[in-house]
Formats: structure tokens, sequence, C-alpha cells
């Protein structure tokens, strides 16, 4: 089976870029050559990982760097999105760890010297765990530390990387992070969630500062998450939660960026429930990006509920990937749309889609029908909504491997290549191969 788009496609064009994705906690191991991080805590905390593992080895990347950029290449992308470890380039006293600096140097001029562009997002959740200890993102100093960090790693990394993104999917750290502790730090607080993505907000503004000063031909933004909200029945009750549940979880991200300000649903909150604002903090959060990073896997229904004003509804007969996520390709066209109707965007690049599915490995071959399924289904979504006039330039699998997922441990499988965690043998499954194919013939 193939992947294919219509040979009108503009996602056939040598202007549009593809790429595979991965971040550093879930792939790079060697986790004593860094500061330890919040997940590193995490793990060690007892019942938060499904398997009981954690990211001390993941896919040993960062000794198996070489061959992992060898293996990129054979995918034939035109990219690849990382992800820097801030406790692996910054000491605890805020000086850069050349050890670490050159890791990364030497894995991106080996990528360049193939051909392959660098994306580099700057946070991927693994916060160094000193900072949580002086409160993490509940502490407005960490946007002051992360600037500082996005300062000096810029100036060292400099024009190796095409394109940077401050934050990945602010809404995982602060909503699953701080609100329902289900991710590290693990704290369960309604106040935390609001008060840390506002830091994580604030911090990407400063750093978006930094960053377009060192590198201004970069192409620099930010990464954020969406899983649009369905109403469950056409029940104007049922239709008004859903509003607000997008809000809460979606809007409450992008509006800042884009619009300098919050969505209204703000003024429902306690006071206590605010996040602190201080004066200019919207203005330094909404200032210009080059690019939006939008990552999609799924969507979330929900029905009005009186106590929490929405409920998400499980729908039980939907097809869903092994993770339970709902296969629902028709939410990410409506998506695109809805955004670029709502927003003054600056180009959009899908920083992430994939699904997770229940491999097996059998005569070294892993025949994953339902992943390559999936990402015809949404490849076709994604150039629906560029045909309807969105502007999107490119577009990264989510996983280059499969890899650490997060409180799942190595339970789920998002890769396009399989990975054997006992020899760290990597086989591309016949998704990826479908992948490389469509993205060789584009070539021609
Ligand atoms: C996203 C994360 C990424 C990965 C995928 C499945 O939320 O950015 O690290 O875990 O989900």
């Amino acid at each position: 089976m193939k992947i294919s788009l219509p040979s009108d496609s503009k996602m056939h064009s040598k202007e549009f870029t593809f790429g595979v994705a991965t971040a550093s906690f879930q792939i790079e191991g060697a986790a004593d050559s860094r500061l330890p991080c919040i997940w590193d805590t995490f793990c060690a905390t007892p019942d938060k990982i499904r398997d009981g593992s954690d990211g001390k080895q993941a896919c040993e990347h960062v000794a198996l760097w070489k061959d992992d950029v060898e293996l990129i290449e054979s995918l034939g992308v035109d990219a690849y999105r990382l992800s820097i470890s801030w406790g692996r380039v910054i000491n605890q006293d805020g000086s850069l760890n050349q050890e670490g600096v050159s890791f990364y140097t030497n894995l991106m001029d080996n990528l360049i010297a193939r051909g392959i562009k660098v994306y580099a997002t700057l946070y991927h959740w693994d916060l160094p765990q000193h900072i949580e200890d002086q409160g993490g993102w509940l502490n407005r100093k960490t946007a002051y530390l992360f600037q500082d960090y996005a300062d000096k790693i810029t100036q060292a990394l400099g024009d190796r990387v095409h394109s940077y993104a401050t934050l990945n999917e602010p809404f995982c750290s602060s909503y699953l992070g701080y609100e329902i502790g289900i991710h590290a730090p693990g704290l369960a607080t309604k106040a935390y969630g609001r008060k840390s993505a506002h830091h994580l907000l604030l911090a990407h503004g400063l750093a978006m500062q930094v960053i377009q000063k060192n590198c201004p031909n970069a192409l620099n933004g930010i990464v954020l998450n969406f899983t649009p909200c369905y109403p469950y029945s056409d029940k104007p009750a049922d239709i008004k939660a859903s509003q607000i549940a997008d809000d809460y979880f979606n809007q409450w991200y992008i509006k800042p960026i884009m619009n300098g300000k919050y969505p209204e649903i703000i003024n429902d909150f306690d006071d206590g429930d605010k996040p602190d604002i201080e004066p200019g903090d919207m203005d330094i959060i909404s200032q210009p990006i080059d690019f939006l990073g939008i990552n999609f896997y799924t969507r979330a229904v929900y029905q009005a509920c009186s106590e929490n004003q929405f409920e998400q509804i499980d729908m039980k007969d939907a097809p869903k990937t092994d993770i339970g996520w709902e296969i629902y390709p028709a939410a990410f066209t409506d998506l695109l749309t809805s955004l670029h109707n709502t927003y003054t965007l600056p180009p959009i690049y899908i920083t992430e889609n994939g699904a997770a599915m229940d491999d097996k490995i059998v005569d070294d071959a892993v025949n994953d029908l339902d992943r390559l399924e999936y990402y015809q289904a949404h490849l076709n979504a994604v150039n629906d909504a560029i045909e309807q006039g969105v502007k999107i330039d490119g577009y990264f699998a989510w996983s280059l491997m499969d890899n650490f997922e997060w409180a799942e441990g190595y339970l789920k499988r998002f890769g396009i290549v399989y990975v054997d965690y006992q020899t760290q043998k990597r086989t591309i499954k016949h998704s990826g191969l479908a992948y490389r194919d469509f993205i060789s013939q584009r070539a021609e």
C-alpha cells in the first residue's frame, strides 16, 4: 500500500517541507551527562508511568546519533525536528555546558551536510529539576531563566538551525503537568494550570525577543497542540459546552499569542484561579512569530454538565488508535480552516501528526497498514485545508522512531521506525517505507 495525494496537490512542490520529529527526553537516554529534569523525578515516583519505565536509556540516541542521522537520510526527508534538552546544554549556574552543546552541534552539522534542515524546539517538557525546586512554571522567574537559556543556546547553535520553536505544547506542560498532574511535575491544582500557562507563554515571548535578535534569518515561532472540540448533540447546551472546552483547552494558548488576550472565559474564573498578569505581559506574548507549529492527533466530543460546564464523552464505537485516541481526520481540516478564519496567521507547519498502533515485528518487518492509513487520511486532510486557502508549508510525522511515550512509558509505539529496546535495533516500518516513497516521488 502506498501514500499518494492528488497530482495537482501543492504538497508535491519542493517548497513544501516533509520531515520527521522527535524530542530529547523521549529518545536521548544518557541521563548521566545532563542535569536531572522533572521527568526523571516523575518517572522515579511510583505509579506515574504505566510500565514503570524512565528515560535513562530510551533510544540511546546520544550514543547512536550517527546511525540515526543515516536512518533519517535514508527516509529522504527534507527536515528533522528535534528538541534541545535544557539541562544538557546549561549548567546549574546558568553557564553553557560545552559538552552538551557539542552533542547538538555535531548532530546538526551532520544533518546539514546531508541536506537535512534542522527544526529545533527549545522546550519539549524537560524542565531542569533544580528550577522546578524553585517553583518551576509557577514561578515567574522561570520565564526569565528560559529567556537566558534561549539567548545562550541560539548564540551557540546560530545558523545551523533553520527554524526555532520556543515551546512544544504549553497546554501539556501546564494543564497535564500542573492542573491534573498526569505529567511531570505531577501537581494537580486548578489554579496552577492557568498560572503556569501564563508563565510558559511569557517565556515564549521573552525567548522570541532574543531568538529574533540572535537568529534573524531563522524561522522562529512556537508549537501548539489542538484537540478540536465537538458538541455531542445539536442541543444549544452541548454546543455551548464544546465552545467553553475549546476556549479552555485550545484557544487559551493561541489567542494570547495572536491577539494579545485570553479568551473571555477568563472573566468567569474565581480571582484565585486567574493567572498573574503583569503590565506589558500580553505585549511580550503577542509579538509576531514567523511560523505557527500545529500538532494534531485527534478530536474530543463534549456535552453539557452543570458541575464543570463540560464533560468529555467517549465515542465508544469510533475507530481509535492504540492509545485510545479517536481517528477523525475531518477534524484536522476543520481545525486548520477555522484557525485560518479566526486569526491572522503566519505560515503553518504541521509539526506533529501520527498514530500509536499495536505493532508486531515479524521477519524483520512491521506491516503497519493501520498507521499508513492514518497518515494517508491526515495528509489528505492537510491537502484539503490547503485547497481551502490555508497556508501550510510543511508536515512532520510523529515520530521518527518508537520512543518513551511519557506516562505510557514504552507501551505505545508512535514511530515510523520500530525500535527493539533490548538491542536498539531500528527497523523501518511499512508506513515509514511508504512515507519515504511518497517523498521521493515528489522530488521527481
Ligand atoms: C505530543 C507530544 C509528543 C508525543 C505525541 C504523541 O503531545 O508533543 O512528545 O508524545 O504527543
